[in-house]
């Protein structure tokens, strides 16, 4: 399974890379503004340079699936390694899949987002989408099971052989983390408060400073051996 940071804080990034665990990041217009990347251009540079080769997903922020076109060629064209974020229907219910489609045919990758039903993450996935990003945590917030429609849709994908990773996002807990991952998710995009939370275990922490304590005393008797 990989694991994305859903992010622009780079500072958060910085400290996550290096450590094995970091194959992605994914943002959307709400991250960027929480985040303090007003320049979508200088943080979408930013971003990427710092995740060279990894993917740093970008999304298009207008309603109009021509512009939606134009915005993704143009955030693609920034650095080798951006991922187009395209949402499976405006905000007016218009889909996108044919711009997700247009784009992948000329070589530029997509991660179709927003997808709230195991439909519309079908309909990406025939779409050529490289990514398709379930939001699990908006799906719970209406009382949905996003655990069984990960499971479900991990199967139909690997049943069908479609090429789209299935990218498990709106984490709210490090319970959702291991929902996802063990619904088998291929990707769950992680916001970085919650990699901090997964990491730590207070008993793990208490089980070292014991050795570390019993290793002082080793240490201390190994002296009065020799003496
Ligand atoms: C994923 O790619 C999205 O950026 C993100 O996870 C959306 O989460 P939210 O529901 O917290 O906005």
């Amino acid at each position: 399974m990989k694991i994305f940071i859903d992010s622009a804080n780079v500072k958060e990034i910085e400290k996550w890379m290096n450590t094995g665990i970091v194959d992605g990041v994914t943002t959307n217009p709400s991250i960027m503004l929480k985040d303090g990347l007003y320049n979508i251009e200088d943080g979408v540079k930013t971003l990427a340079k710092l995740l060279n080769p990894l993917p740093v997903s970008a999304e298009v922020t207008t309603n109009d699936p021509k512009e939606m076109l134009e915005q993704g060629k143009w955030l693609a064209s920034l650095a080798k390694n951006v991922v187009v974020k395209i949402p499976v229907q405006n905000e007016f219910g218009v889909p996108t899949y044919g711009v997700i489609n247009q784009l992948e045919k000329s070589g530029i990758k997509v991660n179709a987002t927003a997808i709230l039903s195991i439909g519309q993450m079908m309909l990406a996935a025939k779409a050529d989408a490289t990514f398709v990003s379930i939001f699990a945590g908006r799906i719970a917030d209406e009382g949905g099971n996003a655990t069984e429609i990960i499971s479900e849709a991990v199967e139909w994908l690997e049943r069908w052989k479609y090429k789209s990773e299935l990218v498990i996002g709106s984490i709210r807990s490090v319970g959702d983390v291991i929902s996802a991952a063990l619904a088998g998710a291929h990707i769950v995009t992680i916001p970085p408060q919650f990699l901090g939370k997964m990491a730590d275990h207070k008993f793990t922490r208490e089980t070292v400073k014991q050795f570390m304590t019993d290793a002082q005393s080793t240490m201390k008797l190994m002296g009065k051996s020799k003496a």
